[in-house]
């Protein structure tokens, strides 16, 4: 026994090894191949190998008339065309922060939430309009947002969008001030709200700059 080779076919334990392990690769290419995608409600393989060809995630074409399964919840309407990834013009801006009045106190005076609702300055404008029509068809649904968004009209949409997407970002924290504290210093050092809170304003952003 001890000059027999372990792997050789005279040997038992080799060959019935072997013969176990070539059986649940078979039994398991032909479960996940073949019985579970058949199994599958809503498809509809011409045949056995139409299905192991889509369980191998080969490309796999509809026949023309196939029924298409729709979604029996909303989705989104919003199809990204190249025309709106063009910039947006300086009047579209303008329009929007006019109608982002409205939006102030829950999103910030500049886009940057101090009220724990999603920052908006920076944000791809893109984004912002597909959030704004999902919000109004329903696709994405929010009690505090649904509400306000229905008399937005498209070109509304498009303009609130240009205009967050224009504002500056939130800028990494770095020197331990809050992201809220940061927001009121404009990129050239000037405190972006000039009111009441100037002074402040200003004494912070030289603090944020000296740290
Ligand atoms: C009463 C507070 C409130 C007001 C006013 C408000 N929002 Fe919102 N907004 C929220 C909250 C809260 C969310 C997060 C909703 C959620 O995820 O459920 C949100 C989410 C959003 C989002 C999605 C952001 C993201 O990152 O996913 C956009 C875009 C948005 N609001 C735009 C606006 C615009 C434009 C206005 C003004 C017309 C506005 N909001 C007014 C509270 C508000």
């Amino acid at each position: 026994m001890s000059g027999d080779r372990i792997a050789s076919l005279r040997n038992p334990w080799f060959t019935a090894s072997v013969g176990i392990t070539a059986a649940i690769a078979i039994v398991a290419a032909i479960a996940g191949f073949a019985w579970l995608p058949l199994q599958q409600q809503g498809e509809r393989f011409r045949g056995v190998w139409d299905a192991i060809c889509s369980a191998a995630g080969l490309v796999w074409t509809a026949p023309s008339g196939a029924q298409i399964v729709r979604a029996d919840y909303p989705t989104t309407r919003v199809e990204v065309v190249p025309e709106m990834l063009q910039g947006a013009s300086a009047e579209s801006i303008g329009r929007g922060a006019t109608l982002a009045l409205r939006c102030t106190m829950c999103h910030g005076a500049r886009g940057l939430s101090q009220a724990d609702s999603p920052n908006l300055a920076g944000q791809s404008p893109v984004t912002i309009y597909k959030q704004l029509n999902d919000f109004k068809t329903g696709a994405r649904t929010s009690a505090v947002m649904a509400p306000l968004v229905p008399d937005l009209s498209e070109s509304d949409m498009r303009d609130l969008a240009a205009y967050y997407a224009y504002l500056p970002k939130a800028k990494p924290a770095r020197d331990g001030l809050e992201d809220s504290q940061r927001s009121i210093c404009a990129p050239n050092s000037r405190p972006l709200r000039p009111a009441s809170g100037a002074t402040t304003s200003a004494s912070r952003c030289a603090m944020s700059r000296a740290g």
